[in-house]
């Protein structure tokens, strides 16, 4: 097959069945591999959608300059897309990001504005509030806003609902995905729920992030915000791409049990997908007793695990974070390298 241009490959990625990882699991479960899409990750969708509906509406003209809040994959899909239409990239991230993401956003001509983790989204300094203000000094620049904009969701309910639909052929009964921005599950659970309002949506949150008890009581806890490890899961905001009327309920997962599992699903299924990838398999093993064999459960993996090699990945990181019980063998130690 022959593409004109690099965005005509975004989207229509597999869906995989796992099958060791999940062989205690009464289900049968799949995995959409977002990776599959050509920056990596599933925010390539909502990049192309948000910027092509911008141009639509005159937001955005020739020369313009694209401007974000990002955790590091919609950068890296927002660079890819002004690449290809001749726009300037700028992006705001948080001191979190890791070195493996900051260097691939460079790498795609993005100029990148490091903004401190530990603010609050209010603060001048926080990367919401710096995005912001640099879409108004930059003369025709456009703010994309991905927690607000709607494009987010609606490149999902466009693109990544039917395709789970179809390829499960309407057996999906469960969809678990990580809740950050929350377009890609609540986007993709309108459309399923339009074909089977009975399908279950569960969003992966994590400790640290407002977004569980926001959907449990309706108050915004500022105290439930606190620095956490997992990118790509849960909020210190309450995004309006986070439809809560979509979501039957959030689950915590924690940093280490997220971690491991990302691991166990390299090892045993070959797949190697990111860190909040892991965060949906362990939200799976916490709600599993729910589940029937009649279940058909899809976990959207979201990304590629090669963004994560220096954390997740990488058993001096894991044990710096107390993740890893056993210690890092030296190569002395090693079976047949004794000195
Ligand atoms: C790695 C990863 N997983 C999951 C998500 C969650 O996607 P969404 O923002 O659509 O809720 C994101 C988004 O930041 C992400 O980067």
């Amino acid at each position: 097959m022959v593409f004109s241009n690099i965005l005509e490959t975004i989207g229509k990625t597999p869906l995989v069945r796992l099958n060791k990882v999940v062989s205690h699991i009464p289900a049968t479960v799949y995995a959409k591999i977002e990776a599959f899409n050509p920056g990596l990750s599933a925010k390539d969708r909502i990049a192309l959608h948000m910027i092509e509906r911008a141009e639509r509406l005159g937001k955005l003209k020739p020369g313009g300059t694209v401007v974000d809040a990002t955790s590091g994959n919609t950068g890296f899909s927002l660079a890819m897309v002004c690449a290809i239409k001749g726009y300037r990239c700028v992006l705001t991230v948080t001191s979190k990001i890791s070195e493996d993401k900051l260097n691939n956003l460079r790498a795609m001509g993005a100029e990148v504005v490091l903004c401190p983790q530990d603010v609050k989204p209010d603060d001048p300094r926080s990367y919401y509030r710096r995005a912001e203000q640099l879409s108004k000094d930059i003369p025709g620049a456009y703010y994309v806003n991905q927690n607000f904009n709607p494009e987010n969701g609606e490149a999902h309910y466009l693109s990544t609902g039917p395709e789970i639909w179809e390829q499960t052929q309407g057996r999906v009964t469960w969809i678990i995905g990580s809740a950050s921005t929350g377009g890609t599950l609540c986007g993709s659970a309108r459309y399923l729920r339009e074909q089977n309002p009975d399908i279950r949506v569960v969003a992966v949150d994590a400790y640290g992030s407002v977004l569980k008890k926001y959907h449990e009581t309706g108050v915004y806890d500022e105290q439930e915000v606190y620095p956490y490890r997992i990118e790509g899961t849960g909020k210190n905001i309450i995004p309006a791409n986070v439809d809560f009327e979509m979501i039957n309920r959030f689950v915590k997962v924690t940093d280490q049990d997220s971690a491991i599992k990302a691991r166990a699903i390299a090892r045993t299924e070959g797949i190697l997908a990111g860190y909040s990838s892991g965060a949906t398999l362990q939200c799976l093993e916490q709600i599993k007793h729910e589940l029937t064999e009649q279940d058909v459960v899809v976990l959207i993996f979201a990304d590629h695990g090669c963004k994560y090699v220096s954390k997740v990945f990488n058993d001096e990181w894991m044990q710096a974070q107390g993740f890893l019980d056993t210690e890092v063998p030296v190569m002395a130690d090693l079976p047949g390298v004794g000195v």
